[in-house]
């Protein structure tokens, strides 16, 4: 059989790959699929139309499933409810939605912070909704050296609680994973890749109190590094078909969903991959979970 096709995208990070049935995938595809995983950050796998479970055997490839709610595997990024009516904006479910329209991570304000993570489209609005990634290691080249010097010794909390908070949503509903008492995670800003060894700029919407900075001190340097980092040419915002799945590297790249009339539907299936805890377990915390 031949080869996955993978053609690179304009930007920094990203690639498009294309010959691949990924319900029936071999040996051989997988082992491009990882290679180019490690070398574009995200890939972006057009008309896939997976269902959900052969999403997750897909997502087992890269790793153990985090299971972020329930056990299956999957969670559906969706503003419908089964009755086919829509969430309200002040729904517990629909305020992470639009909380995930700012730069983040996923599972950084959990002890073990993701590896990757997944997306498929099944049902799309006419206009926006579309997602976009913004890559941390070109981010981290292009910082100068007074930059690179101050941050080098820094970590960030990580709190779900905490971004939340700060777009008005205070009620978890089903996400109480992500509000947590205690201490949040402590993560440093720069993060070495355990596998290509790149050093990349772990920040985003849920980073904030570093310590050693006061706290205005520390929001106008998070604020800051997150502005320059998620400029062209180190961002790609995809225009989702229904059928088309995106999986990128949660330890280098940070995401976005763009808005949309919230009276159209959006439905999105969503699978995260676990993180190594020899890489991914955040400091100061007990080696259990
Ligand atoms: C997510 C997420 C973005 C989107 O599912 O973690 O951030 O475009 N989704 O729905
Ligand atoms: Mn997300």
């Amino acid at each position: 059989m031949s080869e996955p096709s993978v053609q690179s995208l304009e930007a920094t990070l990203g690639a498009v790959v294309t010959g691949v049935d990924l319900s029936s995938l071999g040996e051989g595809a997988w082992r491009v699929i990882e290679r180019a995983f490690h070398e574009h950050a995200l890939l972006i796998f057009p008309g896939q139309h997976l269902a959900s479970a052969d999403q997750v055997e897909f997502a087992r490839r890269f790793g153990e499933i985090e299971h972020v709610v329930g056990d299956t595997g999957f969670v559906p990024i969706s503003n419908q409810r089964e009755d086919g009516s829509l969430l309200e904006d002040a729904h517990p479910t629909m305020q992470i939605m639009i909380g995930n329209e700012g730069w983040h991570t996923d599972s950084s304000y959990m002890p073990l912070a993701a590896k990757a993570s997944m997306l498929s489209a099944h049902v799309v609005p006419t206009r926006g909704g579309e997602t976009e990634w913004a890559d941390m290691r070109a981010a981290y080249e292009v910082l100068d050296d007074e930059t690179r010097r101050r941050i080098a010794g820094l970590a960030a909390r990580h709190s779900l609680k905490h971004s939340q908070a700060k777009i008005g949503h205070t009620e978890p509903g089903d996400f109480s994973y992500g509000f947590a008492d205690g201490d949040p995670p402590l993560r440093p800003l720069v993060k070495v890749h355990p596998v290509t060894k790149r050093p990349s700029l772990f920040i985003g919407r849920h980073a904030y109190g570093i310590p050693g900075l006061d706290t205005a001190e520390s929001e106008k340097l998070l604020a800051e590094l997150l502005e320059q980092a998620c400029q062209p040419p180190r961002t790609h915002c995809h225009a989702w078909q229904p059928g088309d799945l995106a999986v990128w590297d949660n330890r280098c790249v940070l995401h976005r969903a763009r808005p949309y009339d919230h009276g159209e539907v959006r439905v999105m299936v969503h699978t995260r991959v676990a993180g190594d805890p020899a890489s991914e377990w955040a400091e100061g915390l007990a080696e259990s979970a």
